[in-house]
């Protein structure tokens, strides 16, 4: 079945990539075949031809291996096989079968930074001595003072706390997040071998591409004496050095990990597709973008980026720059697993930086005051403007929906380890992670026949995709239509800016691609004349020969050749 109004691309099209839109499924919050309030693998392919009617390309997957869901999955216990509790190997082929069918692509998410601390590797290197093979997998080195009762180093853990836990027979072994999740020794042949391994598993089984989680971790300088921090103890990304000298993050040695990964790839025809989850410097990326590394890596920059046209503009340029130096393509995020909902993110007043926005889930969501009709608006005129660009989008799961953060999750229900391991000081990510409704009632909301492994708000089901489906001023009709005219539109990578700077700085951003096509977006306050077309598609009411204030439209100029 075909769901395009444009042939399906051929399977064998080792281009698909460059300009997909990738869909992101967090498994256990997007439908419960089974009931017991976790979601599944038989709920995943029961769900994609809502999928495939939404238009999007490929559906990456996050973790849904075998965890005691330290880090909500990304802590894996067995990297090549299927939770028990969200089904089986014989479900996942079920369901790359129904993705192929439906014409969707699966990528999977690959965590090769570290393990489960329940992973049989890690717990044979607990029963092994210090110095043996078994701990050689990991990073296990003896402590300091007298009795080497201090951790090696001052490295601190991402999700706060210390990066090394001690174990029964004295020596400390490193985790940069949690402690049930211990970091992988990439120096030992033993461990890239595993992980080549685990890639062709996946790659066997139908997989067209990978999501590589903490790609720029793998590589470290375990040299001894490992180097202290001090001062360098901030992970942000502009605080990273340029040169590759971090002894954890970011360092060059990592790029040789993914030619081997490529080789890995390119055995398979089309090659296997990866993206990288790198939060680097900007002039770092493309590194992991390269063709001869993973392909293509996020960019980050374009969520942080204020909604302002300047500050937008600058963004974009810069992100194309950096893929085109790579031979890539841009990819283009608004949301996922780890950030604030966008939707609730611009409906707070001003510029909000990371630290802003942690405050305010401090305050459940109340301090300062959201403005939901604003966020809404903006995240309708972004979304048009992500999906105009050249590259690829990645939707988060409920983007489509425009559903809010749930910042009013009770701290007892609270399961993001970031929550406990700060101390209470940042409420973490859970808030994106509450389970999808997909009925406007019914037991959690359609989400499946049980409860949901976090509570759902009490209006959650004004979201639900049931209720949106042919509203034709819904968020979900508006993702559908972009998705469905994207199809038709694209002919290049490129894109032109348009207009006088002098209307950037006024808050107006507008380009042009080839085929005859043109998006204005207005990011200001107040109506700007609309620029001469047809219209597409707006993300606002249009009236008159006016642009509201914060919508984007989609123009046609001329008829694209052949249509
Ligand atoms: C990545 C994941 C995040 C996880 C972390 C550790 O950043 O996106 O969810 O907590 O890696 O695996």
């Amino acid at each position: 079945m075909l769901h395009h109004d444009s042939p399906a691309p051929s399977p064998h099209d080792a281009d698909w990539w460059r300009q997909a839109v990738v869909y992101q499924v967090y498994p256990r919050s997007f439908a419960d075949s089974d009931g017991d309030g976790i979601g599944d693998i038989p709920g995943v392919t029961s769900r994609l031809p809502y999928l495939a009617r939404l238009g999007v390309d490929a559906v990456w997957l996050s973790p849904f291996y075998p965890s005691q869901l330290a880090d909500g999955g990304y802590d894996v216990a067995d990297y090549r096989d299927v939770d028990p509790r969200l089904g089986t190997l014989d479900d996942f082929d079920r369901m790359v079968a129904e993705a192929d069918r439906l014409g969707l692509r699966i990528m999977v998410d690959i965590v090769p930074n570290h393990s489960s601390d329940r992973h049989v590797w890690f717990q044979e290197a607990l029963a092994a001595p210090p110095g043996s093979a078994a701990r050689e997998r990991y990073v296990f080195r003896d402590g300091r003072g007298p009795d080497g009762g201090l951790p090696p180093t001052d490295w601190p853990s991402s999700f706060g706390g210390p990066a090394w836990t001690r174990v029964p027979d004295g020596q400390w072994y490193l985790h940069l997040y949690a402690p049930e999740q211990p970091d992988f020794n990439w120096d030992n042949p033993e461990v890239r071998e595993d992980f080549h391994r685990t890639l062709r598993f996946w790659s066997d089984r139908g997989v067209a591409g990978f999501r590589v989680d903490v790609a720029h971790g793998l590589a470290k300088d375990l040299r001894a004496p490992l180097r202290d921090l001090g001062e360098r103890r901030s992970y942000q990304p502009a605080a990273l050095p340029v040169d590759g000298s971090h002894p954890l993050w970011d360092r060059d040695e990592v790029h040789e990990i993914y030619r081997g990964w490529r080789q890995v790839f390119d055995a398979y025809d089309p090659p296997r597709f990866a993206v990288a989850e790198a939060w680097v410097g900007t002039s770092r990326r493309s590194a992991y973008a390269a063709a001869d590394g993973l392909g293509q890596a996020f960019n980050f920059d374009f969520l942080g980026t204020p909604l302002s046209a300047a500050e937008m503009h600058a963004t974009i340029d810069t992100a194309l720059a950096d893929a085109r130096r790579a031979g890539a393509t841009s990819t283009w995020v608004l949301s996922n697993h780890d950030v604030v909902r966008h939707v609730s993110r611009y409906a707070l007043p001003g510029d909000f930086t990371k630290q802003d926005i942690e405050a305010w889930l401090l305050t459940d969501g109340t301090e300062p005051a959201p403005d939901p009709a604003a966020g809404v608006r903006k995240a309708r005129a972004a979304a048009l403007l992500m999906l105009a660009l050249p590259g690829s989008a990645y939707v988060y799961q409920g983007e489509e929906l425009g559903l809010p953060e749930v910042a009013g999750l009770d701290r007892a229900d609270l399961r993001d380890p970031m929550w406990v391991r700060s101390g209470g000081r940042v409420k973490g990510r859970d808030g994106c992670r509450v389970p999808l409704p997909w009925t406007s009632e019914g037991a959690s909301f359609g989400f499946g026949p049980g409860g949901s492994w976090l509570p759902q708000p009490a209006d959650w089901g004004r979201y639900a995709a049931d209720g949106q489906l042919g509203d034709e001023d819904s968020f979900l009709e508006l993702y559908r239509e972009a998705l469905r005219l994207r199809r038709t539109l694209v002919v290049d990578e490129e894109l032109e800016w348009a207009g006088p700077r002098e209307r950037t700085r006024q808050g107006l951003l507008h380009f042009t691609r080839a085929g005859g096509w043109h998006t204005v977006s207005n990011l200001s306050d107040e109506p700007v004349p609309m620029p001469p077309g047809e219209v597409l598609i707006a993300s606002g009411p249009l009236t008159g020969d006016a642009l509201a204030p914060w919508t984007t439209a989609w123009l046609r100029t001329e008829r694209a050749p052949g249509r």
